[in-house]
Protein backbone atom coordinates (compact mmCIF):
# COMPACT_ATOMS: atom_id res chain seq x y z
CA UNK A 1 0.00 0.00 0.00
CA UNK A 2 1.30 3.41 -0.84
CA UNK A 3 1.46 5.87 1.42
CA UNK A 4 -0.16 9.30 1.21
CA UNK A 5 1.09 11.53 -1.78
CA UNK A 6 2.20 14.32 0.12
CA UNK A 7 3.71 16.19 -2.46
CA UNK A 8 1.38 15.84 -5.57
CA UNK A 9 3.04 15.46 -9.21
CA UNK A 10 2.09 18.63 -11.18
CA UNK A 11 -0.62 18.94 -13.27
CA UNK A 12 0.06 19.42 -17.51
CA UNK A 13 -2.00 18.44 -20.00
CA UNK A 14 -5.43 19.03 -17.33
CA UNK A 15 -4.49 22.61 -16.34
CA UNK A 16 -6.77 24.47 -18.73
CA UNK A 17 -9.81 22.53 -17.60
CA UNK A 18 -9.42 23.07 -13.52
CA UNK A 19 -11.81 25.75 -12.01
CA UNK A 20 -13.20 26.71 -8.31
CA UNK A 21 -16.12 25.68 -7.20
CA UNK A 22 -18.48 28.79 -6.60
CA UNK A 23 -19.97 26.86 -3.40
CA UNK A 24 -21.79 30.07 -2.58
CA UNK A 25 -23.45 30.16 -5.93
CA UNK A 26 -25.63 27.43 -5.33
CA UNK A 27 -29.29 28.28 -4.79
CA UNK A 28 -31.62 26.97 -2.01
CA UNK A 29 -33.28 25.27 -4.93
CA UNK A 30 -29.56 23.39 -5.72
CA UNK A 31 -29.18 21.72 -2.14
CA UNK A 32 -32.57 21.11 -2.07
CA UNK A 33 -32.15 18.81 -5.36
CA UNK A 34 -28.78 17.30 -3.66
CA UNK A 35 -30.74 16.48 -0.23
CA UNK A 36 -33.45 14.84 -2.15
CA UNK A 37 -31.23 12.60 -4.77
CA UNK A 38 -29.27 11.54 -1.41
CA UNK A 39 -32.89 11.04 0.51
CA UNK A 40 -33.50 8.78 -2.04
CA UNK A 41 -30.76 6.65 -2.58
CA UNK A 42 -29.72 6.02 0.86
CA UNK A 43 -32.43 3.76 1.77
CA UNK A 44 -31.24 1.01 -0.74
CA UNK A 45 -27.22 1.90 -0.33
CA UNK A 46 -27.60 1.33 3.20
CA UNK A 47 -28.25 -2.24 3.01
CA UNK A 48 -26.60 -2.77 -0.59
CA UNK A 49 -23.69 -0.53 -0.73
CA UNK A 50 -20.57 -1.77 0.20
CA UNK A 51 -18.89 -1.37 3.23
CA UNK A 52 -16.09 0.78 1.95
CA UNK A 53 -18.62 3.21 0.66
CA UNK A 54 -20.94 3.45 3.45
CA UNK A 55 -17.68 3.95 5.53
CA UNK A 56 -15.79 6.60 3.38
CA UNK A 57 -19.55 8.32 2.66
CA UNK A 58 -18.83 8.91 7.04
CA UNK A 59 -14.99 9.83 6.83
CA UNK A 60 -15.16 12.42 3.74
CA UNK A 61 -17.99 14.32 5.57
CA UNK A 62 -20.99 14.41 3.27
CA UNK A 63 -24.21 15.99 4.25
CA UNK A 64 -27.66 15.46 3.26
CA UNK A 65 -28.95 18.35 3.62
CA UNK A 66 -26.38 20.92 1.17
CA UNK A 67 -24.24 20.24 -1.41
CA UNK A 68 -20.86 19.44 -0.79
CA UNK A 69 -17.68 21.96 -0.66
CA UNK A 70 -14.71 20.26 -2.22
CA UNK A 71 -12.30 21.68 -0.41
CA UNK A 72 -13.73 20.46 2.57
CA UNK A 73 -14.30 17.06 1.03
CA UNK A 74 -10.51 17.34 0.03
CA UNK A 75 -9.09 18.05 3.44
CA UNK A 76 -10.83 14.67 4.93
CA UNK A 77 -9.48 12.76 2.06
CA UNK A 78 -5.96 13.90 1.94
CA UNK A 79 -4.38 12.66 5.40
CA UNK A 80 -6.45 9.32 4.63
CA UNK A 81 -5.52 8.18 0.99
CA UNK A 82 -3.82 11.26 -0.78
CA UNK A 83 -7.07 11.75 -2.78
CA UNK A 84 -8.89 15.12 -3.73
CA UNK A 85 -12.05 15.48 -5.60
CA UNK A 86 -10.84 18.13 -8.02
CA UNK A 87 -13.14 21.06 -9.92
CA UNK A 88 -13.00 20.42 -13.47
CA UNK A 89 -14.83 22.59 -16.32
CA UNK A 90 -16.28 19.32 -18.04
CA UNK A 91 -15.20 16.26 -19.64
CA UNK A 92 -11.55 15.98 -19.88
CA UNK A 93 -9.75 14.28 -23.56
CA UNK A 94 -8.07 11.65 -21.85
CA UNK A 95 -4.25 12.26 -21.41
CA UNK A 96 -5.27 15.26 -19.41
CA UNK A 97 -8.30 12.64 -17.07
CA UNK A 98 -5.58 10.03 -16.68
CA UNK A 99 -2.88 12.62 -15.38
CA UNK A 100 -5.32 13.62 -13.11
CA UNK A 101 -6.19 10.20 -11.21
CA UNK A 102 -2.01 9.16 -11.85
CA UNK A 103 -1.96 12.49 -9.01
CA UNK A 104 -4.48 11.30 -6.93
CA UNK A 105 -6.83 14.23 -8.16
CA UNK A 106 -10.49 12.99 -9.21
CA UNK A 107 -12.34 14.89 -11.89
CA UNK A 108 -15.32 16.54 -10.24
CA UNK A 109 -17.90 18.25 -12.15
CA UNK A 110 -19.91 21.20 -10.11
CA UNK A 111 -22.87 21.42 -11.18
CA UNK A 112 -26.40 19.61 -10.12
CA UNK A 113 -29.32 18.38 -12.62
CA UNK A 114 -32.60 19.73 -12.80
CA UNK A 115 -35.69 18.80 -11.16
CA UNK A 116 -36.90 17.31 -14.53
CA UNK A 117 -33.31 15.00 -14.79
CA UNK A 118 -33.91 13.41 -10.90
CA UNK A 119 -33.31 9.92 -12.56
CA UNK A 120 -30.98 10.55 -15.13
CA UNK A 121 -28.21 12.92 -16.88
CA UNK A 122 -26.24 11.40 -19.62
CA UNK A 123 -23.09 13.75 -18.72
CA UNK A 124 -22.07 13.15 -14.91
CA UNK A 125 -22.61 16.04 -12.54
CA UNK A 126 -21.86 16.43 -8.95
CA UNK A 127 -23.91 13.75 -7.61
CA UNK A 128 -23.06 11.35 -9.73
CA UNK A 129 -19.13 12.18 -9.15
CA UNK A 130 -19.38 12.92 -5.24
CA UNK A 131 -22.05 10.78 -4.25
CA UNK A 132 -21.17 8.43 -6.58
CA UNK A 133 -17.20 8.22 -6.61
CA UNK A 134 -15.71 9.98 -3.97
CA UNK A 135 -16.56 7.96 -0.81
CA UNK A 136 -14.90 4.77 -2.64
CA UNK A 137 -11.43 6.85 -2.68
CA UNK A 138 -11.00 6.86 1.54
CA UNK A 139 -10.53 3.44 0.67
CA UNK A 140 -6.86 2.96 1.33
CA UNK A 141 -6.93 -0.14 -1.58
CA UNK A 142 -9.09 0.88 -3.64
CA UNK A 143 -7.41 4.52 -3.57
CA UNK A 144 -4.07 2.92 -4.92
CA UNK A 145 -6.11 0.90 -7.24
CA UNK A 146 -7.18 4.06 -8.86
CA UNK A 147 -4.16 5.74 -9.32
CA UNK A 148 -2.43 2.83 -10.30
CA UNK A 149 -5.23 2.70 -13.06
CA UNK A 150 -4.25 6.54 -13.84
CA UNK A 151 -0.76 5.93 -14.00
CA UNK A 152 -1.10 2.85 -16.71
CA UNK A 153 -3.71 4.42 -18.83
CA UNK A 154 -1.29 7.21 -18.99
CA UNK A 155 1.70 5.61 -20.37
CA UNK A 156 -0.33 3.61 -23.46
CA UNK A 157 -0.57 4.53 -26.59
CA UNK A 158 -2.59 2.23 -28.96
CA UNK A 159 -6.38 3.03 -29.29
CA UNK A 160 -6.94 -0.37 -28.75
CA UNK A 161 -4.97 -0.70 -25.44
CA UNK A 162 -6.78 2.23 -24.00
CA UNK A 163 -10.24 0.79 -25.01
CA UNK A 164 -9.72 -2.46 -23.25
CA UNK A 165 -8.54 -0.11 -20.01
CA UNK A 166 -11.78 1.47 -20.57
CA UNK A 167 -13.80 -1.59 -19.96
CA UNK A 168 -11.84 -2.48 -16.72
CA UNK A 169 -12.73 1.16 -15.41
CA UNK A 170 -16.52 0.82 -16.72
CA UNK A 171 -16.93 -2.73 -14.42
CA UNK A 172 -14.88 -1.37 -11.51
CA UNK A 173 -15.19 2.31 -10.82
CA UNK A 174 -18.55 2.45 -12.78
CA UNK A 175 -20.32 -0.90 -12.38
CA UNK A 176 -18.70 -2.52 -9.74
CA UNK A 177 -20.24 -5.24 -7.41
CA UNK A 178 -18.26 -7.09 -4.80
CA UNK A 179 -19.31 -10.31 -3.14
CA UNK A 180 -19.91 -9.20 1.05
CA UNK A 181 -20.08 -12.15 3.46
CA UNK A 182 -21.95 -14.21 0.66
CA UNK A 183 -23.76 -11.13 -0.52
CA UNK A 184 -23.53 -9.22 -3.56
CA UNK A 185 -22.65 -5.23 -2.56
CA UNK A 186 -22.62 -2.73 -5.07
CA UNK A 187 -19.59 -0.56 -5.16
CA UNK A 188 -19.43 1.10 -9.03
CA UNK A 189 -21.21 4.57 -9.06
CA UNK A 190 -23.19 4.03 -11.76
CA UNK A 191 -24.68 1.81 -9.62
CA UNK A 192 -24.55 3.60 -6.40
CA UNK A 193 -25.52 6.88 -8.12
CA UNK A 194 -28.78 5.10 -10.42
CA UNK A 195 -31.63 3.80 -8.04
CA UNK A 196 -32.65 1.70 -11.32
CA UNK A 197 -29.44 0.54 -12.47
CA UNK A 198 -28.98 -0.67 -8.62
CA UNK A 199 -32.29 -2.15 -8.34
CA UNK A 200 -31.41 -4.65 -11.20
CA UNK A 201 -28.11 -5.66 -9.26
CA UNK A 202 -30.03 -6.31 -5.89
CA UNK A 203 -33.27 -7.68 -6.60
CA UNK A 204 -33.98 -11.17 -8.33
CA UNK A 205 -31.09 -13.06 -6.70
CA UNK A 206 -28.78 -11.96 -8.50
CA UNK A 207 -30.38 -9.84 -11.19
CA UNK A 208 -31.06 -13.02 -13.43
CA UNK A 209 -34.22 -12.10 -13.33
CA UNK A 210 -33.63 -8.60 -14.41
CA UNK A 211 -31.61 -10.33 -17.50
CA UNK A 212 -28.62 -9.67 -15.52
CA UNK A 213 -25.41 -12.22 -15.00
CA UNK A 214 -23.06 -11.70 -12.04
CA UNK A 215 -20.04 -13.77 -13.43
CA UNK A 216 -16.79 -13.90 -11.31
CA UNK A 217 -14.36 -11.60 -11.83
CA UNK A 218 -11.81 -12.58 -14.67
CA UNK A 219 -9.45 -9.81 -15.96
CA UNK A 220 -9.19 -11.20 -19.23
CA UNK A 221 -12.72 -11.57 -19.54
CA UNK A 222 -13.31 -7.95 -18.63
CA UNK A 223 -11.04 -6.60 -20.74
CA UNK A 224 -12.41 -8.54 -23.84
CA UNK A 225 -16.18 -7.85 -22.70
CA UNK A 226 -17.31 -4.77 -25.51
CA UNK A 227 -19.67 -2.22 -23.87
CA UNK A 228 -22.82 -0.91 -24.79
CA UNK A 229 -23.41 2.17 -22.77
CA UNK A 230 -26.79 2.87 -24.65
CA UNK A 231 -28.19 -0.15 -22.57
CA UNK A 232 -28.43 -1.47 -19.10
CA UNK A 233 -25.45 -4.21 -18.50
CA UNK A 234 -26.20 -7.91 -19.08
CA UNK A 235 -23.14 -8.84 -17.37
CA UNK A 236 -21.30 -7.90 -14.37
CA UNK A 237 -18.26 -8.94 -12.75
CA UNK A 238 -18.13 -9.13 -8.63
CA UNK A 239 -14.53 -9.14 -7.13
CA UNK A 240 -14.12 -11.19 -3.54
CA UNK A 241 -11.97 -7.78 -2.26
CA UNK A 242 -10.15 -4.55 -3.88
CA UNK A 243 -7.12 -6.35 -3.45
CA UNK A 244 -8.13 -8.30 -6.63
CA UNK A 245 -8.97 -5.19 -8.47
CA UNK A 246 -5.19 -3.22 -7.43
CA UNK A 247 -3.33 -6.75 -8.51
CA UNK A 248 -5.56 -6.58 -12.12
CA UNK A 249 -4.64 -3.36 -12.67
CA UNK A 250 -0.57 -4.04 -11.82
CA UNK A 251 -1.06 -7.01 -14.11
CA UNK A 252 -2.96 -5.12 -17.34
CA UNK A 253 0.78 -2.86 -16.88
CA UNK A 254 2.72 -6.14 -18.44
CA UNK A 255 0.09 -7.49 -20.55
CA UNK A 256 -0.95 -4.06 -22.37
CA UNK A 257 1.92 -1.37 -21.40
FE1 LIG B 1 -18.62 7.99 -13.18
Amino acid sequence: MNAPVVESPKLVAALPYLIEQDWAGYTPEQHAIWSELVTRRMPQLEEHACAAYLEGFEQIGLQVDRLPELAKVSARLQPRTGWSSTAVSGFLPADAFFEMLAARKFTTTTWIRSRDAMEYTPEPDIFHDVFGHVPMHAHPVFADFLEHYGKVCAGLKSAEALERMGRLFWFTVEFGVIREAGKIKVYGSGLISSHGECTRVVEGGAGLAQGLEIREFDLEKVLDTVVDVSKMQPVLYAIESFEQIYEAAKETESRLG
